[in-house]
């Protein structure tokens, strides 16, 4: 199997794994599942639950107590979608190849939406616990997959970015990657990080994830504003030009394009590199990780 049909095999399985922990569309309450499952099951390239699951597995992980957290960061992920398109937030109208949450449901379903599934990523990540996982491991994945969802991180990352419109040249270098660092890093820290936490990784080998989290979040979102300058709304599945429209400073913007993409490649070279330094190698890793400097949408 090559690279990309072991990727596809791999996307299959994780929708199938996502597809089991979202929740039936009855009851007073249909209304806010059913778009809390549009929004999940429109797709998406799964990137989060595979770095987990691929962490997991690069530290020895086998069980099945993975499988709620694998499911958990998809809903955390996809929450900040459906918030990030809202009127009040980015205003788009284009979301995986469909029309966005609130353009279908209305935005209080939306913004109820974006907080079930905020909630239910909870609700499934604890039942990790009745899967016969180490209990202390479970507990320390946990913990970080909590913290860089929150306000000191992907939250935080979105406040500094929501405050940075409108500045202008006024937002410095470090601003913007305190910005890229949290509101997307972070939750790509969150999946290599929670995945080796599970599998029993040690406090080093934890923070050496940290980085190459870094690295790959940076990078993925220097690539973001990249596409969202040259890519098209049909190839994106999402609304292009939505940085210009909504006068973000962005890495485009602030460094110009040759520059963004000579340090996406540089950022993400880096993150290959840390991990071909582990004992414990996963080939498919480090190939996504090459595969995401080049990808389209
Ligand atoms: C979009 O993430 C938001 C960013 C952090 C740039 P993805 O590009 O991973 O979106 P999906 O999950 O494939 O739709
Ligand atoms: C969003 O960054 C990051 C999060 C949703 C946390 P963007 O606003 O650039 O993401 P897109 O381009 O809408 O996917
Ligand atoms: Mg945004
Ligand atoms: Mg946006
Ligand atoms: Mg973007």
């Amino acid at each position: 199997m090559n690279f990309k049909e072991e990727q596809e095999k791999k996307v299959r399985e994780i929708e199938a794994i996502i597809s089991r922990y979202l929740p039936a569309e009855k009851g007073l309450q249909k209304t806010v599942l059913a778009a809390m499952n549009y929004s999940v099951l429109a797709g998406g390239k799964r990137l989060r639950p595979m770095l987990m699951r691929e962490a997991y597995a690069m530290f020895g992980g086998s069980g099945s107590e993975i499988a709620p957290f694998l499911a958990a960061i998809e809903m955390i992920h996809t929450y900040s979608l459906v918030h990030d398109d809202l009127p009040a937030m980015d205003n788009d109208e284009y979301r995986r190849g469909r029309k966005t949450t609130h353009v279908i449901y209305g935005e209080a379903m939306a913004i109820l939406a974006g907080d079930g599934l905020l909630n239910l990523a909870f609700e499934t990540a604890v039942q990790a616990f009745a899967l016969g996982g180490n209990a202390v491991q479970i507990g320390r994945a946990l913990t970080l997959f909590a913290q860089k969802a929150g306000v000191y991180g992907m939250i935080g990352g979105q406040c500094a970015d929501i405050e940075a419109e409108d500045m202008g040249s006024r937002v410095t270098e470090e601003q913007l990657l305190f910005i890229h660092a949290h509101k997307t890093a972070a939750l790509i820290q969150s999946a290599l990080m929670t995945g080796a936490a599970l599998a029993g990784a040690c406090e080093e080998d934890l923070a050496k994830l940290e980085t190459i989290g870094y690295n790959i979040g940076v990078a993925f979102q220097i690539q973001d504003d990249i596409l969202d300058v040259t890519g098209t709304t049909a190839d994106l599945g999402k609304s292009a030009g939505s940085d210009e429209k909504n006068h973000k400073v962005t890495y485009v913007t602030l460094k110009g394009l040759e520059q963004a993409r000579e340090d996406q490649k540089r950022l993400s070279r880096e993150a290959v590199s840390v991990l071909q330094s582990f004992g414990n190698r996963n080939l498919f890793l480090e190939q996504l990780v090459e595969a995401l400097i080049t990808r389209s949408h």
